[in-house]
């Protein structure tokens, strides 16, 4: 099981990782180079970044099968999110309650005072209209009001001086239910910020639980050990010990600041957040920041594509009740297809009035924490030849077995998320349902060539 340090060990010794060691600045010129390096899918060490003590790592978990690896997984290059989603769903089942222990190295320099200068930081800024540079390798850690429980997740920070950040908590965070809370009361809001903590750590924080539930657990169960927690230097809440850099702040309520970051599926997202006034930051002596490329890259798509693993299993769940005819649903959360999820079915259709009543159905389905028609744009529905995890087949499929209009529906202003940006005033955008099923009555017409055996007869032991 892995922390940071020892998984980029891993990936150094499997030549899976690059070192840079060319002076680089953050603005711009990083990026640039991030975003070929995230091409390539390998992970990157840069040792000398302009007006910076500590290096940048990144390029971590940029597919299903290094996630697999980084939580002990013999995952092969075949292992998919589908295979992770199981791994993941186990650990929900059987979380492991995090351990406060009394010191850690991440306590080696504790800053305080005028000592306090994010600056100091190898913090990069991403794209041209972006307003200023970004924490993005980050998980966040404050307590539920309600509960009292800690609480963690992914939020990307504003750096707007030596010792401000502004983080950013969307729509569907519980961390905007506490910014909201703490306003309500007129209370200062504790928070920390960790850097560089272990991978399991990441994928929990991506992961959407139900109040009461703590990632921090579940990052226990996905790692198969207690993540162990230590205290923060200026406010009651717990930290993950085995952290690079934390940073701890006070949530300036009444003092919020509009910005902008590229997102992650190739479009800027606005956001309003308070000011968190940072009180204290420790690292280890020796700590390395880590940073995710923003924008439609592999790595912050792949961490975030947990996060739909628990909206599957719902999905799944109630469909299934509904329609025994399922054979597979894929809920896709791909960064070549925006910012919305796709949902695939296939089905062993009984009548032609079925797939659209399946659509229906879809659209309507509870995803667990929110509805699937908010963050869902698309619907369509395959015969069971088709395989709803190859997005080249149901494209097929699509135009293939597209017979009427009318197996396409509409459906004109539903209620999205303030990532889709091309909604109306009322936040509103189209979602699109097509029944890509053969019609009853063209089965013969449309028979799929297959060679009867194919998959058992493998070409390498024709080869000497
Ligand atoms: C790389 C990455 C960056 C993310 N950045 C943010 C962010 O800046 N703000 C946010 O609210 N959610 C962000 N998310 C989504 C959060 O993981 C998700 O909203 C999470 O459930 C928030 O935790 P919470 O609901 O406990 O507050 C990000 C996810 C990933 C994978």
């Amino acid at each position: 099981m892995h922390n940071l340090r020892s998984f980029v060990e891993l990936l150094e010794q499997n030549a899976e990782l690059v070192r840079i060691k060319r002076p680089v600045e953050a603005r711009y010129e990083l990026p640039a180079l991030l975003e070929q390096l995230e091409k390539t899918g390998t992970a990157y060490i840069f040792e000398n970044i302009r007006g910076s003590d500590f290096p940048l790592v990144g390029g971590l978990l940029s597919s299903a099968q290094r996630l697999g690896i980084a939580v002990g997984q013999l995952a092969d290059a075949d292992y998919s999110h589908r295979d992770h989603a199981k791994v993941y769903a186990t650990a929900v089942q059987n979380p492991i309650e995090p351990a406060v222990v009394s010191g850690s190295p991440v306590k080696e320099v504790v800053l305080s005072g005028a000592d306090i200068d994010l600056a100091s930081l190898p913090v990069p800024t991403f794209f041209e209209l972006d307003s200023g540079p970004f924490i993005t390798g980050s998980v966040g850690i404050s307590r539920d009001p309600e509960h009292g429980q800690l609480n963690m997740g992914f939020y990307r920070g504003l750096i707007t001086g030596r010792d401000t950040v502004v983080i950013n908590a969307s729509s569907m965070s519980d961390l905007r239910r506490f910014y909201a809370a703490a306003e309500t009361a007129s209370e200062p809001m504790p928070i920390a910020i960790a850097i560089g903590v272990p991978p399991a750590l990441l994928m929990a924080a991506s992961g959407k639980t139900p109040p009461g539930v703590s990632e921090l657990a579940i990052a226990g169960g996905l790692q198969g050990k207690a993540v162990e927690l230590v205290r923060c230097e200026t406010s009651d809440l717990l930290v993950p010990a085995d952290a690079e850099i934390i940073i701890e702040g006070v949530v300036e309520s009444d003092n919020r600041i509009e910005n902008t970051l590229g997102e992650f599926a190739g479009q800027y997202g606005p956001e309003t957040a308070p000011v968190t006034r940072v009180t204290a930051i420790t690292h280890r002596s020796d700590a390395m920041y880590y940073s995710i490329m923003a924008g439609r890259n592999p790595e912050h798509n792949t961490i975030g594509a947990v996060s739909a693993y628990g909206m599957q299993a719902a999905v799944e769940r109630s469909l299934r009740a509904q329609f025994p005819n399922i054979r597979e649903i894929n809920v896709a959360c791909e960064p070549r297809l925006g910012t919305m999820l796709h949902m695939f079915i296939s089905i062993d259709k009984q009548s032609d009035a079925e797939p659209a009543e399946l659509i229906e159905a879809a659209f309507a389905a509870d995803a667990g924490l929110f509805p699937v028609n908010v963050v869902t744009k698309r619907i369509v529905v395959v015969d069971s030849d088709v395989n709803v995890f190859d997005l080249e087949d149901v494209e097929w499929a699509t135009w293939s077995r597209l017979s009427r209009a009318d197996k396409i529906r509409t459906y004109p202003a539903v209620r999205s998320w303030e990532l889709e940006r091309c909604t109306d005033e009322n936040q509103a955008s189209a979602r699109v349902g097509i029944d890509a099923t053969m019609d009853m009555d063209k089965l013969d017409k449309l028979v799929r060539p297959i060679i009867p055996g194919a998959a058992d007869i493998k070409l390498e032991d024709y080869l000497d």
